[in-house]
């Protein structure tokens, strides 16, 4: 398949949605295709990659890709703010535009203009999800479209929230299993935007990779913790029910919402408690990530079991009771990132999570649980939110579509 002769001035004009569905490879999402550049004969399933480089995750599908994706390595949020003069139909050729390039680079191609074209040869399982924050409805005069929810969280007690790690108008995610293939997606896709919106923040993380871990073995955070042990699992009907929304506004249907929060850890003082106050704090062991009350990491914890002490083994303000939710379709879904900028110069480290929660309904998956947390969480010792956005995750969209035409369209 050849590239097609398309200008970026064409694309602008809005010329793409012709060309990406003349173009576009189409595979549901959940499941691999082949890039392009190469040849069928080197497809390879996301879950084992014969060649790691070469895996590609599907771009166009029901869902944007990203969410039900079995997490890659490394992840880059990328926060923007739309200019002051960027208005819908601006909006609509922005969304036109990076569509185009995450199409591209999705599937191992350079984008248009790529001053780089060889570091996209490599889509390493790039995923790019886009996200719609509050600002971008009063923007586009499309408030009454945007869900009551995709709104800044209430205040919790526990937050030290900053304007650095906080908001945004859009969001684009870029998560790949290569920092280099990575870097290159983040840098042609802040290009391309630079005409219509600023940077407001990029926050990275990272999680082992399927190098070093089985893939569909829990992450393990900075704590040291096995972090997603009780979580809906792709491809099941109480994840369906978890994260897609399947009523509510017509253009969000098949899509989501993202709450990302930046939690920071204290290391130093969680390195000072020893290992029976750390495991109490969570109601989980350290080591495979059994509950207390149990031998294996999937066995169901016990709330009711006492102690010799006669008081709760798994305590009434262990982190796993208060975030624990009964309905597996009530709960959300967490696909966090490690983050680590460094250590300053008298040894404090600036680490912790990248909360990603994935959920149909923000008010009833999301905030119930962070309100009892925000309660009464003995991990609240040593956890700090310190950045908080909220954003609507359109639908996937059809090959001869773009990210949010059911919106902006
Ligand atoms: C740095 C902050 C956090 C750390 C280190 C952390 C760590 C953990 C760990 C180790 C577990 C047990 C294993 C598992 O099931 O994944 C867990 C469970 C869970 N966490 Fe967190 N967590 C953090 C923040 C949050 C926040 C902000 C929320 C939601 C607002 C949350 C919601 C949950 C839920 C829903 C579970 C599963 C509970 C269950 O049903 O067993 N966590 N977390």
């Amino acid at each position: 398949m050849s590239e097609p002769r398309l200008s970026r001035r064409g694309l602008l004009a809005g010329g793409a949605a012709t060309a990406v569905g003349a173009l576009a490879a189409c595979a549901p999402t959940g499941t691999s295709a082949t890039p392009s550049s190469r040849s069928a004969a080197s497809a390879v399933p996301a879950v084992a990659p014969a060649s790691a480089a070469a895996a590609v995750e599907p771009f166009f599908g029901e869902h944007q890709s990203g969410i039900a994706t079995m997490p890659q390595t490394y992840a880059v949020f990328l926060g923007l703010d739309l200019r002051a003069d960027v208005g819908r139909e601006a909006i609509g050729r922005l969304m036109r535009l990076l569509t185009d390039d995450a199409r591209r680079l999705t599937q191992g191609r350079p984008a248009l203009a790529d001053v780089e074209p060889e570091l996209a040869l490599d889509p390493s399982r790039l995923t790019v999800t886009f996200g719609f924050g509050p600002g971008l409805f009063t923007a586009a005069g499309v408030e009454s479209l945007r869900p009551e929810t995709v709104a800044p969280l209430p205040a919790f007690g526990i937050d030290r929230l900053e304007k650095q790690w906080s908001g945004g108008d859009l969001l684009v995610q870029i998560c790949a299993d290569d920092g280099v293939t990575l870097s290159h997606a983040l840098r042609m896709i802040v290009k391309d935007a630079r005409a219509f919106a600023k940077v407001r923040w990029t926050q990275r993380g990272f999680r082992r990779s399927a190098q070093i871990q089985a893939p569909g073995t829990t992450q393990r955070n900075l704590m040291g913790q096995l972090d997603g042990t009780v979580n809906p699992a792709p491809g099941t009907a109480d994840f369906d029910r978890a994260v897609w929304i399947i009523d509510g506004p017509e253009w969000l249907r098949g899509g989501t919402t993202l709450v990302l929060r930046r939690i920071h850890m204290d290391l130093e003082t969680w390195d000072a408690a020893d290992r029976v106050a750390r495991e109490f704090s969570v109601g989980r062991r350290l080591d495979n990530g059994a509950p207390l009350t149990g031998r294996a990491e999937h066995d169901d914890p016990d709330f009711e079991k006492l102690g010799a002490a006669g008081f709760p083994v798994i305590s009434e303000y262990a982190h796993i009771r208060r975030a624990h939710v009964q309905d597996p379709g009530l709960r959300i879904f967490r696909r966090p990132y490690n983050y680590d900028e460094g250590v300053t110069s008298d040894g404090k480290s600036s680490t912790g999570l990248l909360f990603a929660s994935y959920q149909a309904d923000i008010s009833r998956q999301f905030v119930p649980v962070q309100r009892k947390l925000a309660e009464a969480d003995l991990l609240n010792a040593w956890t700090v939110p310190i950045g908080s956005a909220v954003f609507a995750i359109p639908p996937g969209c059809a090959p001869n579509g773009w990210v949010g035409d059911g919106l902006l369209g």
